[in-house]
């Protein structure tokens, strides 16, 4: 039996005319769906789709998310200095898309709850964390933004939203 495996790719050697080889093998990698929220210096709220979530710490609680650079909630997140994590169930695609689109009224889709803190949670989510923002990390194109979890919730009987190699499951 044959094992012909592509050659491997080594971006700092020969530079990429695009990053399509580097984003399908991220791509590879099945995750959740996030809608990471925050809100502007007058008080609108600000959000974006994500699937860079992780759990980072039990004690203390903290997660992270990796906003790109240019995301334009990024200003508002780190002057809040919070931020919420919805995660999405299976029967949320539309407000992913939402949240991933040009739309300006995004929260215009879906029913969406204020924390204590004034960050707006979307209902029907299989969790809701809200953050403070405890770290803002440079990492290349991105940030790696850390927060400590203030509040949260979850649902055991939902099935959560997921994404893999560019489509939903
Ligand atoms: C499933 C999915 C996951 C995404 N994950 C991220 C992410 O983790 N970080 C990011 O910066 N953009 C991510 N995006 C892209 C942003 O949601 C999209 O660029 C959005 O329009 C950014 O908000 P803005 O237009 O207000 O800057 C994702 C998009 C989709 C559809």
């Amino acid at each position: 039996m044959s094992d012909k495996r592509p050659a491997l790719i080594q971006p700092h050697v020969h530079p990429l005319p695009d990053h399509r080889p580097l984003r399908d093998a991220f791509g590879c990698f099945a995750t959740g769906v996030t809608i990471v929220t925050s809100f502007d210096r007058d008080g609108n709220p600000v959000g974006f789709t994500a699937n860079s979530f992780t759990s980072v710490s039990l004690d203390p609680p903290m997660l992270l998310v990796c906003p790109g650079r240019n995301i334009r909630s990024l200003p508002a997140i780190r002057h809040s200095g919070l931020f919420g994590v919805s995660v999405l169930s299976a029967g949320q695609r539309g407000v992913a898309d939402c949240f991933a689109s040009r739309r300006e009224d995004r929260f215009g889709e879906g029913e969406w709850v204020e924390s204590e803190s004034g960050l707006l949670l979307l209902e029907g989510a299989c969790a809701n964390f809200a953050c403070t923002l405890v770290q803002d990390v440079d990492a290349g194109d991105h940030q790696v933004l850390i927060g400590r979890i203030d509040s949260f919730r979850s649902a055991e009987n939902r099935h959560p939203l997921m994404f893999v190699r560019g489509g939903y499951l």
